[in-house]
């Protein structure tokens, strides 16, 4: 057994800023905020926050459309409250990990603004630059991921830039060894800082493809989705490469890209010895519900099995080499008690049955913020309740392919991403006790029950308390190997862990409906080391209850 990183028994937390605290009334959360919050976070058991960017931002993008790569945003403070927040929380054990977006920056990136100033200027290729076609239309017919076309025209240069988000996010050109090199530049000046990683955003479209053609048209709007022509192009390796040894490698740091589009038998290029990343963040099990990503009106109905088949290979994927990053949350994604469990019941217990999903696979678990809460989907009645720039380009794609207005909230309701975005509920006084001031976005109308002042004591939390200190305990759970059982259940989602001798059993019964099952013979007369219910005990047949999860150990060392 290879000798265990710091990283890899680590509960990592995951804070999006903008919503977490606000100190000052602003409305906007920020870093002070996070700072006033360690021992919060300390009592849960983090070892790690990831926060999403706090860079200089017009927010475009909620900070993923960056103007200063060294500085901070003066909406979340200053460099020396960056600097407090590092230093607060190595006291108390914690690390921070920044957000690195470097597949693109703002469009008033002063790189960004030099380069299209004209055709001559020093930073002119630092972007990806075209000329129109013939007629003087875009130069491929490619659609950027939040709709509308991937080109914007730019008339000082007479000609196109790509971006594959929004228009506001031009794409960097990485064939430019100075654009690479300033990137790199950046990223050392946050590592001398004392920040213990990076979460590397949209790392998988960094190269484009040698040339740029039409593709065959996906949808309605005669367009190609950018995703199929540019994701993971031949050749991204060498760059990702170069990445390592100018960065990561020379620092006891964990790097996660964020890597859709990456498939689960190629990981094995991307993370461990020979790869680039500690950790991949892949997509599969997250997409369960989806056709097609990109067009929230073609979702797929639920099945259980497809979410234990994607998590199921992403574990043998990294089961001699790598690691796996778990999660069921991000600030891109619905809240996963909604997700996951479409088929409602108590969401409250449906919540510390994903915990235990989520606490007990192998590898390093992400906790999204308010995740050990338990919080769920917000559901507002207009559009313009909604801040997501995504969920404004879904809502009129839904239009244009003619669902009604109400059909196009609907796709809304479920997959927003402010849905994760709503203000961070700490108690039941006004906006969630998030701010003083007038929140950027509402708080989610369950804040005067599910709050941190109510939940500190209560179920969910306390069993995430449990079941991260348990992780830490027992080698078993971060690093023992996984197999899958009862693999053909629609119902429960069963994984067997083995360590030497050691092995755990964990079941979870995804529905609200009870389920009988037998029990494997050499965990009959097993411990029962963890339930969401009280009284649990193993038999020859256990009939498990709605939403329970029960976690079985034998030869506990
Ligand atoms: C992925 C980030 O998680 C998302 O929030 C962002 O909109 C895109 N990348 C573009 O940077």
């Amino acid at each position: 057994m290879k000798e265990t990183k710091w990283w890899q028994n680590t509960a990592v937390y995951q804070i999006y800023p903008k919503s977490f605290n606000d100190t000052t009334g602003s409305g906007t959360g920020d870093l002070r905020g996070i700072t006033e919050k360690l021992d919060y976070l300390k009592e849960l058991g983090a070892g790690a926050l990831w926060l999403t960017p706090v860079y200089p931002s017009p927010m475009v993008d909620n900070g993923y459309d960056i103007s200063d790569y060294t500085g901070i945003n003066p909406a979340f403070g200053t460099l020396s409250d960056m600097e407090e927040l590092i230093a607060e929380a190595k006291q108390r054990d914690i690390r921070i990990v920044m957000d690195l977006v470097y597949n693109h920056s703002s469009d008033q990136h002063p790189w960004f603004i030099e380069s299209k100033s004209s055709r001559t200027n020093p930073k002119h290729d630092w972007y990806i630059w075209r000329d129109g076609k013939e007629d003087g239309s875009a130069p491929t017919n490619w659609r950027g991921i939040f709709g509308g076309s991937a080109w914007t025209y730019c008339p000082e240069r007479g000609q196109y830039y790509l971006h594959t988000f929004a228009e506001a996010q031009p794409d960097l050109n990485w064939e430019n060894p100075e654009v690479r090199a300033a990137l790199f530049a950046a990223a050392n000046f946050w590592l001398d800082k004392g920040v213990g990683g990076f979460r590397i955003d949209a790392i998988t479209y960094i190269k484009k493809p040698a040339v740029f053609v039409d593709g065959t048209p996906d949808g309605a709007d005669g367009m190609v989705s950018i995703h199929a022509m540019t994701v993971n192009t031949p050749g991204i390796l060498d760059f990702l490469h170069e990445f390592r040894r100018e960065v990561f490698d020379r620092h006891d740091i964990f790097t996660v890209g964020e890597a859709n589009g990456v498939s689960v038998s190629e990981l094995s290029d991307w993370v461990g010895e020979n790869g680039v990343f500690s950790m991949l963040f892949e997509f599969s099990h997250v997409l369960v519900q989806y056709e097609d990503e990109e067009c929230w009106s073609k979702m797929v109905p639920w099945k259980l099995t497809k979410l234990k088949q994607a998590l199921s290979a992403s574990q043998a994927s990294v089961a001699r080499e790598g690691w796996y990053p778990i999660y069921f949350e991000n600030h891109d994604r619905a809240r996963s008690v909604n997700y996951f469990f479409p088929h409602g019941g108590d969401t409250r217990l449906a919540a510390k049955a994903l915990a235990t999903v989520l606490l007990t696979l192998r590898g390093t678990p992400f906790i999204y913020e308010g995740e050990e809460l338990g919080m769920t989907n917000v559901c507002w009645e207009s559009i313009d309740d909604y801040d997501d720039i995504s969920s404004h380009g879904q809502y009129e794609l839904a239009l244009k392919e003619g669902f009604s207005p109400a059909e196009a909230m609907r796709f809304v309701h479920f997959n927003s991403r402010d849905n994760a975005r709503t203000p961070m509920q700490w108690d039941d006084t006004a906006h969630a006790g998030f701010t003083t001031g007038t929140p950027w976005l509402k708080a989610g109308k369950s804040y005067p029950e599910i709050n941190v002042e109510n939940e500190i004591q209560g179920p969910i939390f306390t069993f995430y308390q449990k079941l991260i200190a348990l992780r830490k305990e027992l080698p078993i759970i971060a690093e023992g190997s996984y197999r899958p059982v009862y693999e053909d259940s629609q119902q429960v989602y069963a994984f067997e862990r083995q360590l030497g001798d050691e092995r755990l059993l964990v079941l979870n019964n995804f529905y609200p409906d009870p389920i009988t099952i037998d029990i494997l013979p050499e965990y009959q007369n097993g411990e029962v080391l963890l339930s969401n219910y009280e009284e649990t005990q193993t038999a020859e047949v256990v009939t498990l209850r709605p939403y329970e999860s029960l976690a079985i150990i034998v030869n506990k060392h």
